[in-house]
């Protein structure tokens, strides 16, 4: 049922306020401030590295856990697409672990990665949301999304509630490994307790601007995106989500890539969606902004209060999302990112829930 909504992808985008604040409620203990300590995890003290594998939306959830893994817990990852990772013959240390990232808990390729990694011997997590799924039963430990059905094709609610999962596993996996003081995992702790507020903000404000700007990109054959640190993960995330609902070509690129190839293709006809949070890497990031401008490029700006303070550039559009901590940045980001591919669709008048080509779950490789 759709409710009032048009489409599963919109009712489900919608959604997220809430079901992100089940799966953190079932991670974290807000009261104590503290990640919660599952019967069952990984035992990420002991741990020499993570693998991590997955295809889609689901990869590049787990991408930025591999930049808050590493970060927050000083854990090396190994992430791959599923397809890639099943056929590398990765030396797997058995010192490590692997986590699996799905929606379905069904993707083939992501199951004979973790059937792979089992057979060398691996402790074996899965983030899925469908419970009862076959990488659900064939895993040691299954880290559930409570995300609920997700029926539109193009994967929302489930990304952002497996971004929820990886956040509060890395600040797990921090405590156990004497990366991050009490007082820290509090204060991270505190931040992801905003989550589900800040994203109904977002979700009852941005939808305006958000529809001008689709009615232009709808115009476009070509869009880039950039973003630098866990914003290049979003910056693929935005890119994929655009060419599988509205069939218009994108790519998403790291910002620091750009005089390494991508520039080549700036002018008027091709707009760059650039995201960039007021963090550690905005400066950078607005410099390959500035570039973009000074060879005519469109620029479709993604960024918070600070960030929209602190920059003159002249803009297609900016969206300006509330200024946050950098834990729950994805998280908040993919929301514009989300609706830009929604609307766009939306106004070119394609298939939103089942594009063209695309299966909800991919059970063949
Ligand atoms: O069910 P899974 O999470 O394993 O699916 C993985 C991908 O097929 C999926 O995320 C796909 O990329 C989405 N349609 C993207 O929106």
């Amino acid at each position: 049922d759709k409710g009032n909504h048009r489409h599963f992808m919109e009712k489900e985008i919608h959604e997220q306020s809430e079901v992100v604040s089940h799966t953190l409620s079932h991670y974290i203990d807000f009261i104590d401030g503290k990640v919660k300590k599952p019967a069952e995890s990984i035992d990420f003290a002991s741990l020499s590295g993570l693998a991590l594998s997955a295809c889609g939306t689901a990869y590049l959830a787990g991408l930025v856990g591999k930049y808050w893994f590493e970060r927050l817990a000083r854990l090396p990852v190994e992430i791959d697409v599923a397809s890639e990772f099943r056929y590398r013959e990765i030396p797997l240390n058995p010192q490590s672990a692997a986590l699996f990232i799905s929606q379905s808990g069904e993707t083939a390729d992501t199951l004979a990665s973790l059937r792979y990694c089992r057979d060398a011997g691996l402790k074996i997590g899965a983030i899925v949301n469908a419970p009862e799924s076959t990488i659900a039963r064939e895993a040691d430990v299954v880290f559930p999304t409570l995300a609920g059905p997700e029926i539109g094709v193009a994967s929302t609610k489930a990304f952002t509630c497996q971004l929820a999962v990886l956040a509060s596993l890395a600040i797990q996996a921090g405590r156990a490994r004497g990366t991050l003081s009490e007082a820290e995992e509090a204060a991270l702790v505190r931040s992801l307790s905003e989550t589900p507020r800040l994203m109904a903000n977002v979700l009852n404000t941005i939808q305006p601007a958000i529809e001008l700007l689709a009615r232009e990109l709808s115009k476009c054959r070509d869009v880039l995106y950039l973003g630098r640190g866990t914003s290049y993960p979003l910056a693929m995330e935005g890119a994929l989500k655009l060419k599988e609902i509205s069939y218009i070509h994108a790519e998403g690129y790291a910002a620091g890539e750009l005089k390494h190839g991508p520039i080549a293709l700036i002018d008027e006809n091709m707009p760059v969606i650039v995201i960039a949070p007021f963090d550690r890497f905005f400066e950078k990031t607005v410099s390959n902004m500035q570039e973009v401008a000074a060879r005519g490029g469109r620029i479709i700006f993604i960024t918070d209060e600070r960030g929209a303070a602190a920059t003159k550039l002249e803009t297609m559009a900016t969206i300006v999302l509330p200024s946050v901590d950098e834990i729950i940045a994805p998280m908040i980001f993919s929301l514009p990112i989300q609706l830009i591919a929604y609307h766009t669709a939306v106004f070119m008048g394609t298939d939103v829930d089942q594009p063209r080509n695309l299966a909800k779950s991919v059970t063949v490789e």
